[in-house]
């Protein structure tokens, strides 16, 4: 698939605030010298702010790290997962197509998307609010089908709870991510079998949804004011360089003070016995 920049450009990019100390603190994980290191992280948040990549961010990142352009243009359109052409104002759409969804109904969820959102995928509903695309295996295939709207997964979908789960986020509100059969995470169907103990007092909701209904960041545009920005690596005490003398001193020198045979070879050094190898005829 030819992988290009959309024809039609915004003027120009800019990090928010907080989304820029959030990229400054990740070009800081990196030595001098190797900050184009970071280059992923941070296309990637200038799509989770702007809902695809532009031109513009793409010279904006690869100016932060003094890159080629033409590198981090290569970076862009080499992933997938970089979108390099406008996406819905509320969500793009990602339906697995992978062998396990595929046999439990991705096709269906598809064709709900061509329906309701646009006949070809990568392209923009009528309203501007939802584009579609297939995807490879997210790693849900127990609980297929499965799609990823915005960042989270939606799972154990049915046709008919698919196209009711697009409305209601047209509509403005965010149905609660995670499986939508009333499963817990990925046990039986029937519940779990092994280990029931941990099936009684559980959370109300699995790890991922708890968090995901936390932060609210579902299909919201990241701004970098969603979680605190950690850089525990800035507190830290510098390490100070101990000087070559230091280094010396420290040296453990086995053989020091140690009477050395006539081939120059201490009793701690060596004198090893042969044990390694195995007894022949000739050895009695
Ligand atoms: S096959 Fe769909 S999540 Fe793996």
């Amino acid at each position: 698939m030819l992988r290009r920049l959309h024809q039609d450009q915004p003027e120009s990019f800019a990090y928010t605030e907080a989304n820029l100390k959030w990229a400054e603190a990740q070009i800081s994980k990196y030595p001098e010298g190797r900050q184009a290191s970071a280059v992923i992280p941070l296309l990637w948040r200038a799509q989770e702010q702007e809902g695809w990549l532009s031109k513009p961010a793409i010279e904006y990142v690869a100016n932060m790290l003094d890159m080629a352009e033409i590198r981090v243009l290569e970076v862009a359109t080499f992933y997938f997962m970089f979108q390099l052409q406008p996406t819905g104002s509320i969500a793009n759409v990602q339906i697995c197509g992978t062998t396990t969804c595929m046999i439990c109904g991705a096709e269906d969820l598809i064709a709900v998307c061509k329906e309701k959102i646009s006949p070809k995928p990568h392209t923009l509903s009528a309203d501007g609010k939802f584009t579609w695309e297939e995807v490879e295996c997210l790693g849900a295939c127990t609980n297929a089908p499965m799609a990823q709207i915005g960042k989270d997964y939606y799972e154990d979908l049915t046709t008919e709870g698919f196209a009711d789960l697009l409305d209601k986020l047209s509509a403005g509100a965010v149905p609660v991510p995670g499986p939508q059969n009333g499963r817990f995470s990925a046990e039986p169907l029937g519940g779990p079998v092994a280990l029931k103990k941990y099936a009684e007092d559980r959370m109300e909701h699995n790890a991922s949804v708890a968090l995901a209904l936390e932060i609210g960041d579902t299909v919201k545009r990241i701004d970098g004011t969603e979680v605190p920005i950690l850089t525990p690596w800035l507190q830290e005490a510098p390490v100070e360089t101990p000087s070559e003398e230091e280094i010396a001193a420290k040296e453990p020198r086995p053989a020091e003070g140690e009477e050395v045979d006539e081939t120059g070879v201490t009793e701690q050094e060596a004198k090893a016995k042969k044990t390694g190898t195995p007894k022949t005829g000739d050895e009695s």
